[in-house]
């Protein structure tokens, strides 16, 4: 138990006699919390200004959704559907109280235009904690030298670059001089992973077959094409010895390859969502372009895929559970992502779930015994914060850290409809499922942002976020000896090719 109060001053909250976990542990106790921060735990507090009774009631570190695209032009230029006041409402009522969303550079775009423009956005509308990945689709010179080390300087200490996407892509060059620099300057690079030529091989001779239907989405994206280029990537990163995040690992063959490279001590680290633990590629052989509401990328495979996520979120092969929130809508006349769309090809990609996140995860994982509470804490919310440098102020109940918490009923039972759920999408791809356990209360540095299914806070109280540098990019290992003679040089005379 921990006390940090050096002060008679009431608290301005409590929460008192919940059953607290953190990664690495759950006890019951009561928390004190002054100026948004948590200053005490302990027994018996005296009550707060706010007193919440939380008995019965399990008390968890707010989630972080660090892979959620909000207020985002897609590559073939369609808005999402949340802007950053349904996207971060949506968050809330989910259990999360911090998400970091994707500043995306399309290739004519200026970097610095790019997040001025997405910081006024989020500054004025979001609810909760936010900070920001930059998508980097263009790693020209300007960007590499000059504007990615600002980002970076200025607390966007990640980015995401992508090996698919005509208008995303980079090639294995390409790729090399961007971690090189992340490396350089302290940057967790997010890899999406997939072999762009196979994809638009197969999905080439589909459509010549005359098969544009959205069930043919999974069948273009073999799950070769993730594995192959997953495996690439993490070659690159090893060349070089700077650390990798693959995102939304979907297959069996990834999860064991990613696995290897860690044993062999690869710097390579992971994250799931929750499509590929409970959606699969047949959801999306519906008639008319109903299926396209279940396709992203990757997509999810079948019962033997989540079994190999679920075996990957047990042993730490994948670190972290996102959303992947993709927020398109189905419906909309003239820019329609999604039932608009005259192949798979044309589809936006990317399903909703930011508010479902956490939900589908802990009834089908804590409440079935597949995971215990304190894995279920780490893979929503510890490790975020350790993987792209939010801790210790995000991602635990503790003394000193913001008092990001929520409370849970583990009794609730909830079938999910479209209409509960406060994104702007219309659907949902989870639709009729029953949930046990539900976030009910929820507080963001230490405001009440939820309680009584009502949201309690305004638009635009959310902070940005200024990141650290990521730990397991500031602590990487030194090169193992034989890279050292094979590459040390070539890590010194790419750093000195692109220093000033
Ligand atoms: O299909 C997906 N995952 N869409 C969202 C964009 C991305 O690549 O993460
Ligand atoms: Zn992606
Ligand atoms: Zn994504």
């Amino acid at each position: 138990m921990q006390n940090f109060s050096n002060s008679i001053a009431p608290f301005d909250l409590t929460i008192r006699n919940g059953r607290i976990s953190n990664a690495d542990g759950t006890f019951i106790a009561d928390i004190g919390v002054r100026d948004g921060v948590i200053v005490e735990i302990a027994q018996n507090l005296s009550p707060g200004k706010e007193d919440v009774d939380a008995t019965g009631k399990w008390v968890l570190p707010g989630g972080i959704d660090s892979h959620t695209h909000i207020e985002q032009l897609s590559g073939m230029g369609v808005m999402c559907a949340d802007d950053f006041y349904s996207g971060t409402v949506s968050a809330a009522f989910g259990g999360t109280t911090t998400i970091i969303s994707f500043a995306a550079q399309h290739r004519e775009d200026r970097i610095p235009d790019v997040i001025a423009d997405y910081s006024r956005r989020a500054r004025e509308k979001a609810v909760i904690d936010y900070g920001f990945h930059l998508i980097l689709a263009n790693p020209d010179d300007q960007a590499l030298r000059h504007e990615l080390p600002a980002v970076i300087e200025s607390g966007i200490t990640s980015l995401k670059v992508y090996m698919t996407y005509d208008k995303l892509k980079l090639d294995d060059y390409q790729l090399l001089d961007v971690l090189a620099v992340a490396g350089e300057h302290g940057a967790m690079v997010m890899l999406h992973a997939e072999n762009h030529d196979m994809i638009r091989w197969v999905a080439r001779r589909l459509l010549e077959r005359g098969h544009k239907s959205p069930k043919f989405h999974a069948v273009s994206h073999d799950p070769l094409a993730e594995s192959e280029a997953t495996h690439r990537a993490i070659a690159l990163a090893r060349l070089i010895d700077v650390p990798v995040l693959i995102v939304h690992v979907a297959g069996t063959e990834t999860v064991d390859i990613i696995r290897k490279a860690r044993q062999l001590g690869a710097p390579v680290y992971a994250e799931s969502c929750p499509q590929y633990l409970f959606l699969e590629a047949k959801d999306s052989d519906l008639s008319g372009l109903e299926g396209a509401k279940y396709c992203c990328s990757p997509p999810p495979g079948g019962k033997a895929s989540q079994e190999a996520v679920w075996a990957g979120f047990k042993d730490g092969t994948l670190g972290v559970y996102s959303s992947d929130h993709a927020p398109y809508r189905f419906d909309e006349s003239g820019k329609i992502p999604k039932g608009d769309a005259t192949t798979f090809k044309e589809m936006a990609n990317g399903v909703p779930g930011i508010e479902l996140r956490l939900p589908l995860l802990f009834s089908e994982g804590v409440m079935k015994g597949r995971i215990s509470i304190e894995e279920f804490v780490a893979l929503t919310a510890t490790n975020h914060a350790r993987m792209y440098g939010l801790a210790p102020r995000k991602g635990a109940i503790q003394v000193g850290a913001d008092a990001d918490i929520v409370v849970w009923d583990t009794a609730r039972r909830t079938v999910v409809s479209a209409e509960l759920l406060h994104d702007a999408v219309g659907y949902t791809p989870y639709e009729g499922r029953e949930i046990q356990g539900w976030p009910v209360e929820v507080y963001s540095r230490g405001r009440c942002v939820v309680k009584n299914n009502e949201l309690r806070v305004e638009r635009g109280s959310g902070r940005f976020i200024a990141r650290s540098r990521p730990d397991p990019v500031v602590n990487r290992q030194a090169p193992t000896e034989d890279r050292k003679k094979a590459f040390g040089d070539f890590v010194g005379l790419k750093s000195a090719a692109l220093s000033k």
